[in-house]
């Protein structure tokens, strides 16, 4: 999704610009610009195609001044090109703006604007706020911000953006509606961004904008007020992680960096949910009594993508663990269905961004039919979270690769502390279950090392299949949604078709795909489901299907059967996805470098999906 930064202060305006910019890359984008204003003059550069591009384009035509704003684009209206990048100016070449979200009337604004005599040279919808802002601040001569203000009175739709005017070089405007916006605060300087990463290599002192406010920001004072114009107190919050944690440190992946930090991420999550020098904190927000949920008796989840197998596997901790039923739905769908809410029943929504479009409708559209919201989410201040009732942040640090890895193993551990929450105050467990099944989770970050230490085997097995047209994955039981993640990540940075299965479900069709050029990855650590995935494998072997099978450490009877064996060590079945995972990941990633592909941002992806 498209990024925005905003600058004002006396560092060097070009490189706050490019490296807050930078910061933003992973969000997704396909053209990237930038505006300056120094004594009176504004100047704006853009460029499509990657950062690298407009850097390029800034050595050649050096900018100056104090005062400047930047943007990443991802195309929804116009192709993605010079004339289409951000950011937008008016007719006159006073006031630039950069914009995230869509403009739903922008059509009737436009048609209005052309009678008026603007002339237009982009094709989106943003374009329309510029010329906006021209006829209050430029034409009717009022001030940037009274201009912002009356500008967004006339607009209808989702937006994040920043302005700049050349008549006002003490001051930028931003201001928020649906998509996020956050204020870095500095000493003699303040920073807007999009997201965090863009301002930590500045500053850790943040506020988040609320939907309908506004940021008036100079060098020593940034002024929050409603649209209408109220001043209100900002709510300065620290943000729990610094530059070293959104640069590659020596990887050449941010995937790989991410995958690898996964024993570190379940470290920090035992030592906060399950010990903590006493008795654990598990929700970080909790907005009404926790007997209430203490007396849940349904639970209702729903998410997209990476957080929704999470979902699914939150559904097993759940019911076999708490004793509480669960139901899982994808937000897109959820978001529509008619709810017919139960007393003593919970949303729980599940969202690494705390941004995903679907999955905020989809608890908005929850809380209006009567639910208690209750988040797992890894975005401090992010919108999924203000919105939600209770809290638990999963506390993975920043995700940059697109491709969710270790925020969704720290999902799978606050879904399973949860659970064991639940499952010990409802008395659906002893306490020496309880502290067995803690105990196994404490040694997890130790057994992920060592399938670290060991990736190595599936970068070989990674180098047999990499020309593969398509993959098969299949599980069952409690690891089947891990049979969904690893297509997802195969699909989704190698542009491999891939689909997981339910083992069981093979011989319902799938079976017919099978033959001597089809990989299948059977994901059987030992479990109760073990048997049977050894069933379901014969019907593969048996139609020549290329076998990769996923398994617990010793079961050295699998390779009469398999064609490549990857080792997981033996845990608990509960814990059994949070190892199964990992080699999947690196089969992903793996394959993706042996094809060439942009692992961190694929084609057509983006970060955080804030548009529909
Ligand atoms: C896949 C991936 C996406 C996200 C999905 C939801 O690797 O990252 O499928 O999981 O877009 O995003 P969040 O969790 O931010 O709501």
């Amino acid at each position: 999704m498209c990024g925005i930064v905003g600058y004002i202060g006396s560092r060097k305006i070009d490189t706050v610009l490019l490296k807050a910019l930078s910061r933003l890359e992973y969000r997704g984008y396909d053209s990237a610009g930038l505006a300056t204003v120094n004594q009176g003059t504004l100047s704006i550069l853009k460029e499509p195609g990657k950062l690298t591009r407009l850097v390029m384009r800034v050595k050649e035509n050096p900018v100056a001044g104090t005062l400047g704003i930047g943007h990443t684009r991802w195309a929804t209206h116009g192709e993605p090109s010079e004339r289409n990048a951000h950011p937008h100016s008016d007719c006159t070449n006073t006031v630039a703006i950069v914009h995230n979200g869509i403009i739903e009337n922008h059509d009737t604004l436009k048609s209005h604007l052309i009678r008026e005599g603007h002339k237009f040279t982009s094709d989106t919808d943003t374009e329309v706020l510029a010329h906006l802002i021209e006829r209050f601040h430029v034409i009717q001569g009022c001030g940037l911000e009274e201009s912002v203000r009356r500008t967004i009175g006339e607009i209808k739709g989702s937006y994040a953006f920043c302005v700049v005017s050349s008549r006002e070089e003490n001051v930028f405007i931003a201001a928020r509606n649906g998509s996020p916006l956050v204020v870095g605060l500095g000493n003699g300087e303040n920073f807007v961004a999009s997201d965090a990463p863009a301002i930590v290599d500045f500053t850790r002192n943040a506020v988040f904008l609320e939907d309908y406010q506004m940021a008036v920001v100079s060098r020593d004072e940034v002024k929050i007020t409603s649209n209408a114009g109220e001043r209100i107190r900002e709510k300065v919050v620290r943000i729990d992680w610094d530059a070293k944690d959104v640069s590659k440190e020596g990887f050449e992946h941010f995937m790989l960096k991410e995958i690898e930090e996964q024993p570190a991420v379940i470290d920090r999550l035992f030592r906060m949910r399950f010990e903590n020098g006493g008795e654990p904190k598990l929700f970080d927000v909790l907005r009404f009594d926790v007997s209430q949920l203490k007396k849940v008796e349904r639970v209702v989840i729903q998410a997209c993508g990476t957080s929704w197998h999470a979902a699914l596997t939150g559904k097993f901790f759940f019911e076999s663990l708490s004793g509480i039923p669960a139901e899982v739905d994808v937000s897109s769908e959820f978001r529509y269905r008619k709810l017919i809410p139960q007393k003593k029943e919970l949303l729980l929504s599940i969202t690494q961004s705390g941004e995903t479009i679907d999955t905020l409708m989809g608890l908005r559209h929850a809380k209006q039919s009567g639910f208690k919201a209750l988040s797992i989410c890894n975005v401090l201040g992010s919108t999924v979270t203000r919105e939600s009732d209770a809290v638990i942040y999963t506390h993975a640090g920043p995700e940059i690769g697109v491709a969710s890895t270790k925020a969704y193993t720290a999902q799978l551990g606050v879904l399973f502390a949860l659970s064991l929450w639940w499952a010990r105050e409802r008395g659906s467990v002893n306490e020496g279950t309880y502290r067995r099944l803690a105990d196994e989770f404490r040694e997890l970050p130790d057994k992920m090392r060592k399938i670290i230490s060991a990736k190595d085997r599936v970068l070989e097995i990674a180098e047999k299949y990499f020309q593969a047209r398509d993959f098969l994955f299949l599980a069952r039981g409690i690891n089947y949604p891990n049979a969904h993640e690893g297509a997802l990540k195969i699909k989704e940075i190698a542009y491999i078709h891939a689909t997981g299965h339910p083992a069981g479900e093979m011989k319902h069709g799938p079976i017919a795909l099978i033959d001597e050029n089809m990989p299948v990855v059977a994901i059987m650590p030992e479990s109760s489901v073990y048997e049977k995935m050894v069933s379901n494998i014969q019907e593969v072997k048996a139609r020549s299907g290329k076998l990769i099978v996923v398994t617990t450490e010793g079961n050295t009877a699998i390779e009469r059967l398999a064609d490549d064996v990857i080792y997981i060590p033996e845990t608990s079945e509960f814990l059994s996805p949070f190892l199964s995972v990992l080699p999947l990941q690196y089969l992903a990633y793996y394959v993706a470098t042996l094809r060439g592909t942009d692992v961190d941002q694929p084609r057509n992806l983006a970060k955080s999906v804030t548009v529909e």
